[in-house]
């Protein structure tokens, strides 16, 4: 069946550069003939069938603006497959023939298995700032948050060598290291604790040991949030415990790294990602999210973008070790 109508949601956690998406993917199926419908709160309004017409000036002046205009839910009734049947239904009657999905992991593993049930074609694009997508090399939404990351580390880096601290900054990540590792590369923290990596290693003692000890008065460790890791809390009860000589503190920088202006890239990313994904749809591609690879577009279809199989390359962890010495 030709597709004559486009509906667009974004779900799960907002990520900066999701409205240059909504925008891209509305003015690109403009362009192409298409008619274009926004859905609200995620699969949610898909559910309850709050939808509305899009036109061209629907998405004008957001370019620039964090957060996403469609809003955003974790939607407990698409869980259900009664849920799902409710949402095909509205979807039909609002008379939307396809989908573009806007969002992370979970919001795409919601979107493979509504076009598995409902014979749907779907485009998803990857957006969340935890860059835990496979298939794609970046995120939209990964550097703007890795840019707020950086910023907050400049300004306690200031008051943690006047009083020769020792920080642990906790950022995001859900279960992936990515924000806290090139988080500490980009902002030359000490050390960067992260749950990918081999838990048999003790990366505190690690630290105290063989850096901190030696030869810094003050350090600064990005801790990716996770179990795992314990957490920056966590680990600053380990430092009172078995390093009481070290005058410890912790910042949770929490949902900071949500929001903000996107970053130049990751509005060029969004823009790129959401005008290739009407490509897509009008060339039949259907069950792909848009990733880039070594510069390039390509469609990952979404068994292998939800698959978490990629290895993140723990040669990093080296590098920032090597140039906080
Ligand atoms: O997936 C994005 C993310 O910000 C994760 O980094 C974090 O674990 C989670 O969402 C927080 O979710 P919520 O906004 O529902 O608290």
């Amino acid at each position: 069946m030709a597709i004559k109508c486009i509906g667009i949601l974004t779900s799960g956690g907002d990520a900066p550069g999701m409205n240059a998406a909504i925008r891209a993917v509305t003015r690109t199926a403009i362009y192409n003939g298409y008619q274009v419908k926004g859905i609200m709160r995620g699969y949610h309004g898909l559910v309850t069938g709050e939808i509305v017409e899009f036109k061209s000036q629907s998405v004008s002046n957001i370019i620039q603006k964090g957060g996403t205009i469609l809003k955003t839910a974790r939607s407990k009734e698409f869980r259900t497959e009664e849920g799902r049947r409710q949402a095909y239904e509205n979807m039909k009657a609002a008379g939307i023939d396809a989908l573009v999905v806007i969002g992370g992991d979970g919001s795409l593993s919601g979107a493979q298995l509504f076009a598995e049930e409902f014979d749907v074609p779907i485009v998803g694009l990857p957006g969340t700032i935890d860059n835990d997508v496979d298939g794609t090399d970046e995120t939209i939404g990964y550097d703007t948050a890795l840019n707020t990351i950086v910023d907050a580390v400049d300004k306690l880096r200031d008051t943690a060598s006047s009083h020769e601290r020792l920080f642990f900054v906790e950022v995001m990540g859900n279960t992936a290291g990515y924000l806290a590792l090139n988080g500490a590369i980009a902002s030359g923290a000490e050390a960067a604790i992260i749950p990918e990596r081999d838990t048999q290693v003790d990366q505190l003692a690690d630290l105290i040991n063989n850096g901190f000890r030696k030869s810094k008065n003050s350090a600064i460790v990005l801790v990716a949030e996770n179990k795992a890791t314990g957490g920056a809390l966590g680990l600053a009860q380990r430092i009172k415990q078995e390093f009481p000589e070290y005058d410890a503190r912790v910042t949770i920088l929490g949902h900071l790294q949500r929001g903000g202006s996107p970053t130049a890239k990751d509005r060029i990313l969004a823009s790129k990602m959401g005008a290739t994904a009407i490509e897509a749809l009008s060339e039949g591609q259907r069950n792909v999210m848009i990733g880039i690879k070594n510069g390039e577009l390509v469609y990952v279809p979404f068994k292998k973008a939800i698959a978490h199989s990629s290895q993140m390359d723990l040669k990093d962890l080296e590098i920032v070790k090597i140039l906080s010495m």
